[in-house]
């Protein structure tokens, strides 16, 4: 494995969950450099950020990747992916950690992934399509609990698309919002209507498996907090904290991820002809019974759920994603072992407003004390450093306060004991990250 000492590997994005992977990448032994586009102000700590370099700008891309002799890019969100980044940046000859667009449909259309799905024998929830308002609404109304489903956007909206709703005037606001209104533009011309499944004692959690197209190393899990208020409650939003182990999925349950979700999924993206190259995140419904079903997949790393498992992951992540990029991983092989730490905790702290409208630019104070806690480490998913050098607020999701513990006990209040030590103007943060695990 000479040839992949002093690596230089180019992250694309800007978000706290890039910066967990920077920061974590920065740490291989492999690695001699690493470079992001844009990047941020924060993970200029542990990476030559590119600021001009946009992220759906693809041919600047592959010019940086090719002038700075990058080894291996490794692409953060999922819009690039399912506009095809990963093609273009292989048909210049550059290893990619990511998916093609057209693998990259299972995140970018729930209506393909639903078909893919239901081909496969992939278990998921039952589900319609439809591309009229009228027809969606007539569908939700005639539904034995009229407007108990899922509304959800075919195409990508931040993991903002989705409306869980109680009854009908909650399942016809979101198809006004969606079809109608176009709150999500184009993604939300075509919705997907499916049947609910938390059901009583039914978790959520998701599970990462990176892949080369064949071979699988699987990761972690994790569980994510969706909803925007303590309780679950208010609206979905991209995540508000994670947290890694989770209980609910034990070794049999693991089993049954594997057997009945991952491998017929890379398999059947395989013989569909569109192999899928890079990390499959797949957000599961686990019941009362340890049965799995598919609530969505995702192409990529999750944001904030990498934060948790970038600061557990004890062994080389590089190995991983450069064995995946070459169609090489060999999940048997030394360097393909992940070791893990007990337990951590990642909690969001978001602007006042978010997901919906939000202000930028609020001062933020409390971060170099909350960062000298035992075990914190502090990635910025929305933050700007000022003249005077002080962080600012940039975005709706600002900052996720990371911990490692020797439990998800300790984890989370060594994560909180930080986070409470940071301040700026509206900043929103849930009290209850975790506290299912507990
Ligand atoms: P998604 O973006 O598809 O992961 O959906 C966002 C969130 O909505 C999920 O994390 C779940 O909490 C919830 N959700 C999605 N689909 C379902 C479903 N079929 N039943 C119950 N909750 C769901
Ligand atoms: N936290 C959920 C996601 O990254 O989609």
């Amino acid at each position: 494995m000479d040839r992949e000492i002093g690596m230089k590997v180019l992250i694309v994005g800007s978000g706290g969950r890039e910066h967990a992977l920077a920061w974590k990448i920065a740490q291989s032994p492999r690695v001699e450099r690493v470079l992001a586009a844009p990047g941020s102000d924060a993970m200029g700590e542990c990476a030559d950020c590119f600021p001009d370099v946009s992220v759906g700008d693809f041919d600047a891309v592959a010019e940086l990747a090719r002038r700075e002799g990058v080894d291996l890019v490794v692409v953060g969100p999922e819009d690039p992916l399912a506009d095809g980044i990963a093609d273009r940046l292989r048909k210049a000859g550059i290893a990619t950690f990511g998916p093609s667009g057209a693998a990259a449909q299972l995140e970018g259309s729930k209506a393909f992934a639903k078909a893919f799905m239901a081909r496969h024998g992939i278990p998921t929830a039952a589900f319609e399509v439809f591309d009229e308002l009228a027809s969606a609404r007539s569908h939700v109304a005639a539904l034995p609990k009229p407007g108990f489903c899922v509304v959800k956007a075919d195409g990508l909206a931040a993991g903002k698309g989705v409306a869980v709703c109680d009854d009908l005037a909650a399942a016809e606001q979101a198809l006004e919002e969606m079809m109608g209104d176009r709150r999500f533009g184009d993604a939300g011309a075509r919705v997907v209507i499916e049947e609910r499944l938390d059901v009583p004692g039914a978790q959520e959690a998701s599970y990462y498996a990176i892949t080369d197209g064949e071979h699988i190393v699987t990761l972690a899990e994790a569980q994510d907090h969706k909803r925007a208020l303590d309780g679950d409650r208010g609206e979905n939003t991209g995540g508000m904290g994670a947290y890694s182990p989770a209980p609910v999925v034990t070794p049999e349950v693991e089993r049954r991820i594997l057997r009945e979700v991952v491998e017929p999924t890379i398999a059947g993206m395989a013989e569909d002809g569109s192999p899928f190259v890079g990390v499959l995140f797949v957000g599961l419904m686990i019941d009362i019974e340890g049965g799995v079903k598919v609530i969505e997949f995702n192409v990529r790393f999750g944001d904030p759920e990498t934060q948790a498992l970038m600061v557990r992951l004890q062994s080389d992540l590089v190995p991983l994603l450069h064995g995946a990029a070459t169609g090489q991983l060999d999940p048997d092989a030394p360097e393909c072992q992940t070791v893990w730490g007990e337990a951590s905790v990642c909690i969001a702290q978001a602007s006042g407003g978010y997901p919906r409208s939000y202000e930028k630019g609020k001062p933020i104070t409390g971060l170099d004390v909350a960062a000298k806690e035992e075990g914190v480490v502090i990635f910025h998913a929305g933050t700007k450093r000022a003249a005077d050098g002080v962080f600012t607020t940039n975005g709706g999701r600002v900052l996720g306060i990371t911990a490692l513990g020797a439990s998800v006990a300790e984890a989370r209040s060594r994560a909180y004991a930080a986070a409470d030590q940071i301040e700026f103007e509206g900043r929103q943060m849930r009290r209850d990250i975790a506290d299912r695990a507990l």
